[in-house]
Parts: C-alpha cells; structure tokens; sequence
C-alpha cells in the first residue's frame, strides 16, 4: 500500500513537471495563434500604418432621402474627366511600338496597381497540391458530363494554425473527343444565401441553376459549345470581410499577423486561387488549358478583371456587373464610391494603401485608373457585361456605374489597338460616346459590351458572351458529327 501510495505522488509531480515543462516548451517554439481582431480593429490599424486620421463617408445606395445618398446626375459624375493616359510614360514619353508597352509602361501599371490599389502576391506564397476527391458521373441537360471534385490543399508548414483548401468542381463532357475549353466561375457559396443575407434579393443567388433565355443556364450553354466548365469557391480560401484578413491565404503567408499596407487585399487572393486552378488545369489531359476562359458577377467580376489583368494564361474573360473596383471608373462619382470601397465592409477587397484615396487623397490621385486595368488585359478578349440602370422591370440600378465601365472600356482602347487588336468601335471619346441600347451586344471588337435588360446577374448575356467568344475559342470536334464526316 504504502509503495503504491508513493508512486502515485510521484506520480503526480512527474505529470506536474512536466506540464510546467511543456508550457515553457510551447512558450519558444509554439506558434501564436492568428490575430482575431475585428474588421473594425484591422480597418483602424490599417489607418495607424498610414497616419490617416479620418476617411470620407461612403455613399448611401439605398435611402434617396439620405444625405449621402449615391448620385445618379450625369452632369455631377466626372469631378476628375481627365484619366492617366495608358499610354504614356510617367516620364511623359509617348509609348509608341508595342515592345514599350510590354517592356515599359505595362511594368509601370502593374506596379501601381500593386503598390496602390490591388496589393501584391507575396514571394512566399505556399505551393498547392491538387487533390481529386471525387470524380461523378451525371448528365447535365442533355449531355453526359463528369465532374471532379478537387481540393487545393496549400502547404502550411510555415504558418500549422492556419490551413487553407481551395474548393473546385471541374466538369467536362463525358465523350469530348479531345481536351476541351473550359470557362471559370468565381462561385458564390451559396450556405449564405440560404441563411437570408442575399443582399440583391435573390436575383443572382440561383443563376448558376436557373435556365434563362432559350431554357439552358450557362453551365449547359457552354457544355452545348462542347465546353466544359468549372467553379472555384473563393471563399475557401479568402474569407470576404475584414476580420478574415489575418486567416485565409492572405493570413497564412503573413502567419497570422495584419497586412502591411501593399500586401494583398482579398480581390487579389481570389485571383491567385484562379490561377492555382489552371496551374491545375494544366495537369488534366481533359482540359485545354491555352483555352480558359474566366468569369465571375459583382465582387467576383471585379475578381475576374484582376485575374485576367494579372495572369497572362487566361484567354477570355466575361465580367459580370463589377463596378467599382471592377471595371468602373474610379475617378467617376456616380453610384458607388471609392469612399465605400474603403469604409469597413469593403476594404479588405484592396490593398491598405489604397485607404489613402478615400481620405485624405481623392480618386483623382490615384496614379491608375481602371481602364487601365482592362488594358492591362490586352491583346486578350474581355467582354464587359452590365444590366440596365433603369427603366425595364428589375433593372439593376445605378450602383455599378455602367457607364463609368463603358467609358473604362473605351479608353482601355488604345492600347488594344496598339497591340493590332479591335476596341469597342464607338464614335467619339470616353467622354462623349454615346452607349448602346439596351440588350445590344457591341461585339465587332476585341473588346466586347452588352447590358441586357434585367438586374444583377450576367446570365442573359451568356449567348451573346459565347457568340462572340466563338472567334477566339474552339472546342474539340463535336461527338455526335456522324464519323463519316469527320474523316
Ligand atoms: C455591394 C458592393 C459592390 C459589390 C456588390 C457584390 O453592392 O458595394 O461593390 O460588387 O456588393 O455583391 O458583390
């Protein structure tokens, strides 16, 4: 008894000891966790960095009798008309041949881009190892198609307390003849929406279900091009708030800590997991990866204007009603501001720096603009799709400046052109070009514009989309062409 009665104390003090032992252990060599501040606490540290002391208000796109209520007067829209010239040096040479563009000035956007508006990819980015965790069997409409379920697992051994897993669905049509084009969606995850927060009432929450138009949804029209088609969730791997920034990819390359103000904002995260899916397209024999085409609505069209502005291997992109941040104006007041883009609910969407711009600069200090951004998309084709600000039954309404985009496009043209390439075609200048009709595709260019007449959504201008995208994208040759003609 008395024998057992001691080795159960000493029991006790070896497990004491060791405990004590191991909280000293895990003191030097445990990781902190991440930072788990609020979007309101990293938004206010941002401002420390850059001794801001106050930022303009946004504007108010929903009450007309607020004070701050978004303007919708033309005649207000453009307190700063002049827009940085794409096409001249910030030494004030003229670009004149297209090598000075690929080797100068295209240098000089990007890194204004970079440094103010979008952030940078940092250089330690972990590597991705694609995982397929399940591979289906279905028909989607007509044709039968498999789908791959896939994980983009991203190494953390640098940063264990934070883990990060791009979800993906890549599907094909089951009997391609060979390796087929595919067309990328940001997709929205659609929990939330279930959950009731679905800010545009449901307009575009089921449009990747919802048939339009001819009766097939744009997973079906792209599958009838004999296309495939896939959805990367970005959500997966970049939370869309604030308080996600010290998590996510971004988090994990900074081990948990707040960005610095050049780091890379979630708009620029998003595009990096596009990328890692077609670094992973490359490996599938299914796909054509010289024929990717990119995508995405609202948040995600300004998410796909930066994929497509910063990864060359992209070949086509559809943005789907990208506003602010997107393709529209930032210099333009007219909807949404850059002073929302930099309030609480939106920031994390940019770099730090670009906090500077809604106080105490203003939109007309900025070095870029985003007709640049469009430009930096060139000689590839982008197709900029909008619905109608007023006027037909759900229009969209005004908040996604369409014309501030029309007017991007327009002046993104020049360097389009340099490169021997077609802009949008339309008389007159950024200023003064009047905009087509509603539900007119102005498509005889590299650049390509449609609003159709409904709300918040691209989908029914997916046809004229793949009509015009025809041109540059061909899919293998279709199955049910009878052999004979084949051969
Ligand atoms: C808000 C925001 C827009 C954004 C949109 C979206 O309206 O102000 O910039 O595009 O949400 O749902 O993505």
């Amino acid at each position: 008894m008395r024998h057992k009665k001691i080795s159960a104390s000493a029991f006790i003090f070896a497990v004491l000891t060791a405990a004590i032992f191991c909280r000293a252990q895990s003191a030097s060599t445990h990781l902190p966790a991440p930072m788990d501040w609020s979007a309101e606490q990293d938004h206010r540290n941002l401002m420390e960095q850059l001794g801001i002391k106050t930022l303009r208000p946004g504007a108010d796109g929903m009450n007309p009798h607020a004070a701050n209520y978004q303007n919708t007067d033309e005649a207000k829209a453009n307190p700063y008309p002049d827009l940085p010239d794409p096409l001249t040096m910030k030494n004030r040479e003229k670009v004149t041949t297209p090598e000075m563009w690929w080797q100068q000035r295209r240098p000089e956007i990007v890194e204004d881009f970079d440094h103010e508006v979008y952030g940078r990819v940092p250089k330690n980015v972990p590597k991705v190892t694609w995982e397929v965790t399940g591979i289906i069997r279905t028909n989607n409409g007509a044709v039968p198609v498999v789908t791959k379920h896939l994980v983009g697992h991203v190494d953390n051994s640098s940063y264990p307390p934070i883990s990060v897993n791009i979800q993906l669905t890549l599907t094909t049509p089951a009997n391609a003849t060979g390796p087929v084009p595919v067309m990328l969606e940001f997709g929205f995850d659609f929990s939330r929406f279930f959950r009731g927060t679905n800010r545009f009432g449901g307009t575009n929450a089921f449009r990747g279900f919802g048939a339009f138009g001819g009766g097939l949804n744009w997973q079906q029209l792209v599958l009838s091009n004999g296309w495939g088609y896939a959805v990367i969730v970005p959500t997966s791997y970049q939370a869309d708030n604030g308080a996600g920034l010290t998590k996510g990819i971004i988090g994990l390359c900074n081990r948990g800590q707040p960005r610095m103000p050049d780091d890379w904002g979630a708009l620029r995260a998003w595009a990096w997991g596009a990328s890692r899916a077609l670094d992973y397209f490359e490996t599938d024999p299914a796909v054509d990866a010289k024929q990717v085409g990119i995508e995405g609505l609202s948040r995600y069209g300004k998410a796909t204007l930066v994929t497509m502005a910063y990864d060359p291997r992209f070949a086509i992109a559809l943005v789907g009603s990208s506003g602010k941040g997107g393709a529209a104006l930032f210099r333009r007041n007219f909807g949404e501001q850059v002073e929302n883009l930099t309030g609480t609910g939106e920031y994390h969407w940019m770099a730090g720096n670009f906090l500077k711009y809604g106080g105490p600069l203003t939109p007309g200090d900025l070095p870029v603009d985003s007709h640049e951004l469009i430009a930096l998309c060139a000689p590839r084709p982008v197709f900029i799709s909008y619905g109608a600000m007023s006027g037909h039954p759900g229009a969209e309404g005004t908040w996604v400046d369409q014309h501030g985009s029309f007017m991007a496009a327009i002046a993104a043209g020049p360097v389009y052109q340099l490169l021997g390439k077609k802009d949008l075609g339309v008389p007159g200048n950024y200023l003064t070009a009047p905009m087509p009709p509603i539900n007119t595709a102005l498509t005889n260019g590299d650049l390509a514009w449609r609003q159709h007449d409904g709300g918040h959504t691209d989908a029914p201008n997916w046809p004229a989309f793949l009509e015009w995208a025809d041109r540059y994208i061909h899919g293998p040759l279709p199955v049910l062409r009878p052999l004979s003609q084949t051969q």
